[in-house]
């Protein structure tokens, strides 16, 4: 049974409705459709991309589904997900900075990676890693006390706070200088070398479009960078050479990693590649879900006193027992649901196949969109409205296609435990600390390209609780 069924809390919240395309997509030319995803991907989408099931089109003599259907989604994410895998323009954005990482391979590689990195993930390993992501936590919470009853900017503030998070949890090392530099590598590479760009879209993998020369040359910076984060961690370990004791981070997690059927350990360029996915996928992401946490609870004050009331005696440490947090964890998993930070996840054909009725040819693209699916219609009742109690322990479960800020199946998110954790800890305790308004008057647009992020940074005021 879906959850539109079932749910019977008031529906209180003024709708959030997603904002929708200049011209209806039917009627665009492959240009000016290019642009629009170019520009904002999910303002690209119509009215139809909330009710229908499957969406049908044709891009740059391509077909292509947008699937809205949860068994559909099952077939090609898990029954048949060998049959799938990223877009030629999806790879050649990402691997410039991921290279052959987890999140990049297929087949084989993709398989040893996964099972050797899975022990690293599992919340056992994730309890360890705790302490970085709160001593990160409270620093950043000391820094915006400084800030009180002045303008704010909380998504960088999100951001800083994430990637030391990342940093500290991968190297045990503060960030420091590299945090700035990370920033700027990662600004740079969003900035300039994601969005695709029209050759991009339209040549083979095999051959180069003008922006990959600048990709390459990106690379070739980057890995130097991670190298030297590698070679410092290294030098660390060394000097407190001898010690066997508990692995101390994600690093070291990594390192000892060895593949449970050969036994084979990464080779150092991997290892390189890992840390970047991992630092990567991991921070901007969870920035984003905090981000979009903060700003809905500063549009509905009576959530957010909610929340504090649910935080107040609790004392948040390196112990508390997550379960202790059902409320900060279902105004994530609302703020996921809402705004999913990946709004999208795309496949490309690599063989003939049905899905949902459709004979789908080798090369044809899959798109499948938590931010879609997440508002559709059909799916939800009251679906552009902000009710975290839909996550409430007790309430009617989602269906698993239906709601999957993390995707589903063999390539779900590796790191959907660490982020929930992470972000749950981080939203109690800013709530538990400060009570959050919005001063800008402008609404936050969202804007899909790489992950969901608003057009612009609000200006925030925070107050001592
Ligand atoms: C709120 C935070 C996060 C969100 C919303 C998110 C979302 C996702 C999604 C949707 C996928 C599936 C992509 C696909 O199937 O095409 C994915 C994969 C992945 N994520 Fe995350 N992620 C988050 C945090 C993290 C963190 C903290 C890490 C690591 C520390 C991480 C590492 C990865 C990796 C390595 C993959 C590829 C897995 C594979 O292909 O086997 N993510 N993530």
């Amino acid at each position: 049974m879906s959850t539109a069924e079932t749910l019977d809390f008031p529906l209180k919240r003024a709708p959030l409705v997603p904002p929708r395309p200049a011209l209806a997509p039917e009627t665009m030319t492959p240009l000016q459709r290019m642009k629009a995803i170019r520009k904002n991907a999910i303002t690209s989408w119509g009215v139809r991309a909330y009710q229908d099931d499957v969406i049908a089109g044709k891009f740059l003599g391509r077909n292509s589904y947008i699937l809205n259907s949860p068994e559909a989604i099952r077939y090609v994410l898990v029954e048949n997900y060998e049959n799938y895998f990223r877009t030629p323009v999806g790879m050649r954005v990402l691997r410039p900075m991921l290279g052959d990482g987890l999140l990049t391979s297929k087949g084989k590689p993709w398989k040893h990676q996964r099972r050797t990195l899975a022990p690293a993930f599992t919340p056992r390993a994730v309890t360890t890693l705790v302490p970085h992501m709160l001593s990160a936590t409270d620093e950043a919470i000391d820094e915006l006390k400084g800030q009180r009853d002045q303008p704010v900017d909380l998504r960088e503030a999100m951001q800083r706070m994430t990637l030391e998070i990342a940093g500290r949890t991968m190297f045990s090392l503060e960030m420091g200088e590299h945090g700035a530099a990370l920033r700027n590598f990662v600004i740079e590479y969003s900035q300039t070398y994601a969005p695709p760009r029209f050759l991009d879209m339209l040549l083979p993998l095999s051959v180069p479009s003008p922006m990959d020369i600048g990709r390459a040359l990106f690379r070739r910076r980057w890995t130097r960078f991670v190298g030297k984060l590698i070679r410092e961690r290294r030098s660390m370990t060394q000097q407190l050479s001898g010690q066997q004791g508990a692995p101390r981070d994600l690093f070291d997690l990594m390192v000892s990693a060895r593949d449970p059927e050969t036994g084979a350990a990464f080779s150092d360029e991997l290892l390189g590649d890992e840390v970047a996915t991992m630092i990567l996928a991991g921070h901007e992401t969870t920035a984003t879900a905090l981000f979009w946490s903060l700003y809905l609870l500063s549009l509905d004050p009576a959530t957010q006193d909610e929340l504090a009331e649910s935080v107040r005696a609790i004392a948040i440490d390196a112990n508390t027992d997550m379960s202790k947090l059902p409320f900060a964890r279902a105004v994530i998993d609302e703020a996921m649901r809402l705004y999913p930070p990946a709004f999208l996840i795309a496949r490309a054909a690599t063989g003939p196949d049905t899905v949902a009725g459709r004979e789908i040819r080798e090369k044809d693209v899959i798109l499948m969109s938590p931010w879609l699916l997440q508002r559709h219609e059909k799916l939800w009742q009251d679906p552009n409205a902000f009710i975290p109690q839909r996550f409430m322990p007790g309430a009617p479960q989602p269906d698993r296609f239906a709601y999957m800020p993390f995707g589903a199946g063999p390539r779900i998110c590796i790191g959907a435990h660490f982020a929930l954790v992470e972000a749950t800890l981080a939203l109690a305790k800013i709530i538990q600390t400060f009570k959050v308004e919005v001063i800008s008057k402008r609404p936050a647009i969202p804007v899909g390209i790489v992950t969901t992020q608003p057009d612009h940074s609000p200006v925030f005021r925070i107050t001592r609780r």
